[in-house]
């Protein structure tokens, strides 16, 4: 029999308070839907009382989303409670999340209190809330760091006043796993009526713990992960859900189940990485770009073999169609051969052994090699095929303009143009682009990063593109961020659409 795992959601909240990551109520509301559709159990919509926009965005929240329970942030101050049950009016189920600091640090150096004044605020603000809700969490910030004997003395008062959930922070990131799980236990079997309250965890990863930290308060007795899609959140940021979600489904010999659908993890990772403007890192797990990508020469033989030799997880189950296997020079005869059978080649041995000693040379001067490279290698007569090349590229952009671009592509020999207008530079350019190519390909992800900080920093953008349900990669790098973009997009669409000829 396996226990169900509450997962809570607070991309939204903690994930938001991210510098740069901020997002205006549409968007968020955007999010809110595909956390709803990835099925999440509870949403923790924002801090209504910290700002007006966070306050109508938990009302807008509370109208637009109604299958998980809609929460918001309060301190432990009957105001914030207040105005909290006042943006919750209209959520179909509703939470208030109220809470106080209970370590040595919050208590002596920022609320300037006493550990029997901070219960009797805990139990204070708890019993408020429920003036206006059923559903009261109740969190003992930095309980990472707070003494568990009194960590206890506090999770009983606030369940004796009426809290449903009692929230074990480790706000810091501090603990390590043996230690948070040892809390949880602790409170399992210290606390006299913790059977009346669902204990939760809420772990940051300043270690890089947050993960396994949750997932030993779970195997210790928590059946409520607080969590945020690719763990975005303060700092070092919060446990990652799908982390913790496909760590559950990939131990079949754990008795644990969420009502995640993980098939749409993929999804709500690329859609809050583009509008929270945060890129995910490439190597991160489940949702980074090279989570499902094999590049090495033993690897691609292996996973060619038996996907299962090195993968654990099917990509299908993240909502990736498949696992990719990047042709570089590290690359093995076995990739080469695939991918040629892909593209429509068959080659006996020694043929491909002579294939495969110019791909090497080639691969050893080039990063990345494409198809039409590997069409030329297998034998294809040049002019048969050609890259796509950006000749010119000019916009207008700014106050009170249209924003439109112009864009000169050379393909084989032909030069074609053509201009468009969008709601930016960018935007517009990509429409140019997609006129002279004819072709429908969607733009999947769109990420710019400075290298450094500085003004005349290079900017990298990688670009995601989907063409008949496969994805295709583009990459570049310029000090004119809009340059940048539309080579990296012309990178992505020359994968993916080979021109013959001089036609399109
Ligand atoms: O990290 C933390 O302690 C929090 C609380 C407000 C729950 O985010
Ligand atoms: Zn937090």
């Amino acid at each position: 029999m396996e226990d169900k795992i509450f997962v809570f959601d607070t991309t939204l909240r903690d994930g938001e308070q991210v510098p740069g990551c901020q997002l205006n109520t549409v968007e968020k509301i955007e999010v809110g839907k595909s956390l709803e559709l990835l099925g999440v159990d509870i949403i923790e919509a924002g801090f209504p009382v910290s700002s007006p926009g966070d306050f109508s965005s938990v009302v807008e929240l509370s109208k637009a989303v109604t299958k998980p329970v809609i929460c918001a942030l309060t301190r432990a101050v009957e105001n914030d409670i207040d105005v909290a049950a006042q943006a919750l009016q209209y959520a179909k189920r509703k939470r208030i999340h109220t809470g106080i600091g209970t370590s040595y640090y919050h208590i002596n150096y920022k609320l300037n209190s006493n550990r029997d004044e901070i219960i009797e605020r805990a139990k204070a603000a708890v019993k408020y809330a429920k003036k206006y809700v059923e559903d009261v969490e109740f969190y003992a910030e930095d309980a990472g760091r707070t003494e568990n004997e009194y960590l206890a003395r506090v999770v009983e008062a606030v369940i004796a006043a009426g809290a449903t959930v009692v929230n074990i922070p480790d706000t810091t990131g501090y603990c390590l796993p043996s230690e948070f799980g040892e809390k949880i236990k602790y409170l399992v079997e210290n606390v006299k009526n913790i059977d009346k309250a669902v204990i939760s965890t809420h772990c940051h990863n300043d270690l890089g713990m947050a993960t396994a930290n949750t997932l030993t308060g779970i195997q210790n007795g928590a059946r409520q992960v607080e969590v945020t899609i690719n763990g975005i959140g303060e700092r070092a940021g919060n446990t990652s859900l799908e982390e913790v979600v496909m760590s559950l489904k990939s131990h079949k010999d754990l008795p644990f189940r969420t009502d995640i659908d993980s098939r749409r993890i993929h999804h709500t990772s690329r859609l809050v990485s583009t509008l929270m403007r945060m890129p995910v890192q490439a190597n991160k797990a489940i949702v980074g770009r090279n989570a499902f990508a094999h590049s090495s020469g033993i690897h691609q033989d292996g996973v060619l073999k038996n996907r299962e030799n090195y993968e654990i997880i099917d990509p299908k189950d993240v909502g990736i169609k498949e696992s990719s296997i990047v042709l570089t020079a590290r690359s093995g005869r076995a990739a080469l051969n695939h991918r040629l059978e892909i593209l429509g080649y068959k080659f006996d041995k020694k043929k491909l052994t002579e294939i495969y000693h110019d791909f090497l040379v080639l691969a050893d001067k080039k990063k990345d090699i494409k198809d039409d490279d590997l069409k030329a290698l297998a034998g294809k007569s040049e002019n048969e095929e050609s890259a796509m090349k950006l000749e010119l590229l000019q916009v207008v952009s700014g106050k009170s303009v249209i924003p439109m671009a112009t864009v000169q592509l050379k393909i084989n020999n032909e030069v074609l143009k053509a201009t468009a207008t969008g709601n930016g530079p960018i935007d517009a350019a990509f429409s140019a682009v997609k006129q002279l190519i004819n072709r429908k390909v969607h733009l999947e992800e769109f990420l710019i990063q400075a290298i450094t900080r500085g003004s005349d920093d290079l900017g990298k953008v990688h670009v995601q593109i989907e063409n008949r349900g496969t994805l295709y990669y583009g990459f570049s790098a310029n000090t004119d961020i809009i340059t940048a973009s539309v080579e990296a997009f012309i990178d992505a669409v020359s994968k993916c659409c080979l021109f013959k000829n001089g036609k399109k």
